[in-house]
């Protein structure tokens, strides 16, 4: 009876690995998510309820209970309503701003036990592991909090980028500096002196805006997802002060996704973490290119010879990019494949790890509008598929399709992998005019003889598409 919080955070633990697990595939990742949160509740009841106490051999709630639920529900009643309105394109704010929740949650916590340590005391005896645990979970928690509001700042559009020369030197004085009060902290404190405690807290709140500051807007979901691994180590550190098994479970699982998820995303874009970090390349504003390809020309189709082309088709591969978000054309986008399918024509979407601008993006967008998880093909399996088909439709995708990144060592995105495209017999490409996508260089695929430009908001285009299809 005794242990039946141990039992209750081993099943909250079960659920966290298990529903990370059932995320990685987009059949089961809806479920995944359900999974994870039933592990949540499952920790929170144990927290709540089964506090076991020796001396009445009972269990207790430790705290105001009214005050917990109020939080909770408050909390519930907040998260829910955002989750419900948020818009897709807009997805990768909400998470920096949840994040940034999070790493509060985990300085609060080390304040907390700081407070409660040497509240009140003259002198105070420090054991030095319990000192890393608090104060680790207190910068990172802080620098994760500050950094993810700038992060929703820029996202959202309300904060600009803000560079300035030797910047980085800068932020490696502050570091040492924070650093350095923590250290001063650990003595100080035992002669009785705080004031180097509250010094870390102002100095990891600085710290976090000029870690992010200079960082390009449109890099901002690496970031996130590097500050999302900063939250779960603050929180593991909670796990530890509080010897709490799931907590510092959870900790240790979002700290290790979040730096895998980086690494990855950082790999899928041919960058290294420190280009990401020194800001640069995709800035906010990188959306200036012109037609101006060396020698080349564009041809520009209309709806109807597309329609014609797609109909008599034998396979036709849409691949969807940052595009398709912003038109929200998902819709439509499967009611064309839907109408092809029915005439015969086989359709496929060819998937690439960093179309969009979070990961799994275009997954997301598409299982909106219900478009079957097998159509999805990722890139590695789609791009052997490219030469056997005779039409691909590019939708609001750039930088992916660039065949610069092979051909270019100069360009910027030399040696990420692409979606070959060009090698299908024709390509045509939906976008509202030359200018280029998040990379800020323009595209040489625009210019192939095999390529047509079908100008216009992909949503409209998509429209006109499927109603010359219905007609044909
Ligand atoms: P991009 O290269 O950014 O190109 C998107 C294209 O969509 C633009 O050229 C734009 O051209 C067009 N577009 C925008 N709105 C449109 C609309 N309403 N209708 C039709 N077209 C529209 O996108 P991509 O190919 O998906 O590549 C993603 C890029 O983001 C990569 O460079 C990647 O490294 C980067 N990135 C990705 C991630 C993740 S995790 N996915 C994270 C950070 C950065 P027009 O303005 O001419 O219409």
């Amino acid at each position: 009876m005794k242990h039946l919080q141990e039992l209750f955070y081993l099943l909250g633990s079960v659920g966290f690995i298990v529903g990370l697990k059932m995320m990685g595939k987009p059949d089961s990742a809806r479920k995944g998510n359900l999974v994870a949160a039933a592990g949540m509740a499952f920790a929170v009841l144990g927290v709540l309820f089964f506090n076991w106490s020796e001396a009445d051999e009972s269990f207790h709630i430790t705290g105001n209970l009214g005050l917990i639920l109020g939080g909770i529900a408050v909390g519930t009643v907040v998260g829910w309503l955002m989750a419900k309105k948020v818009k897709m394109t807009s997805m990768p704010e909400m998470v920096s701003l949840f994040n940034g929740m999070g790493g509060l949650c985990a300085a609060l916590i080390s304040i907390i036990e700081w407070r409660s340590l040497t509240g009140g005391a003259e002198t105070v005896t420090l054991e030095a592991g319990h000192y890393i645990a608090i104060i680790a979970g207190l910068i990172i928690g802080t620098v994760s909090f500050t950094g993810s509001i700038v992060a929703w700042g820029k996202l959202s559009g309300k904060l600009g980028d803000f560079r300035f020369g030797g910047q980085q030197y800068i932020n490696m004085v502050v570091l040492a500096g924070l650093l350095g009060a923590a250290y001063m902290n650990f003595s100080a404190a035992q002669d009785g002196n705080g004031m180097y405690f509250y010094i870390t807290i102002a100095i990891a709140i600085v710290y976090g805006l000029l870690f992010v500051f200079p960082i390009g807007g449109a890099d901002m979901p690496v970031v996130i997802s590097l500050l999302n691994s900063f939250t779960g180590v603050a929180a593991a550190c909670g796990g530890f002060l509080y010897h709490n098994n799931v907590m510092l479970m959870g900790g240790i699982l979002v700290g290790s996704a979040g730096t895998i998820l980086t690494v990855v995303m950082c790999k899928a874009m041919n960058r290294s973490l420190t280009n990401v970090l020194l800001g640069n390349f995709g800035g906010s504003s990188a959306t200036g290119g012109s037609s101006n390809a060396a020698g080349g020309s564009v041809r520009e189709v209309q709806a109807t010879d597309v329609a014609i082309m797609m109909k008599y088709a034998t396979k036709v591969i849409v691949v969807p990019g940052y595009g398709l978000a912003v038109a929200q054309a998902q819709h439509v986008v499967h009611e064309l494949e839907q109408i092809l399918e029915e005439g015969g024509v086989e359709v496929k979407y060819a998937i690439h790890p960093v179309a969009g601008r979070m990961p799994g993006h275009m997954n997301v967008l598409l299982a909106e509008s219900n478009v079957s998880y097998d159509k999805l093909v990722e890139m590695e399996h789609i791009n052997p598929e490219f030469n056997t088909t005779d039409v691909v439709l590019v939708v609001g995708a750039n930088d992916v399709v660039n065949p610069a990144a092979k051909t270019d060592p100069g360009s910027p995105i030399y040696g990420m992998p692409i979606l070959d495209v060009e090698n299908a017999k024709q390509v045509v490409v939906l976008k509202r005019s030359m200018k280029s996508g998040y990379a800020g260089i323009e595209n040489e695929l625009f210019y192939n003889p095999k390529c047509g430009m079908l100008f216009g908001d992909a949503k409209d285009s998509l429209q006109k598409l499927v109603n010359e299809v219905k007609i044909l």
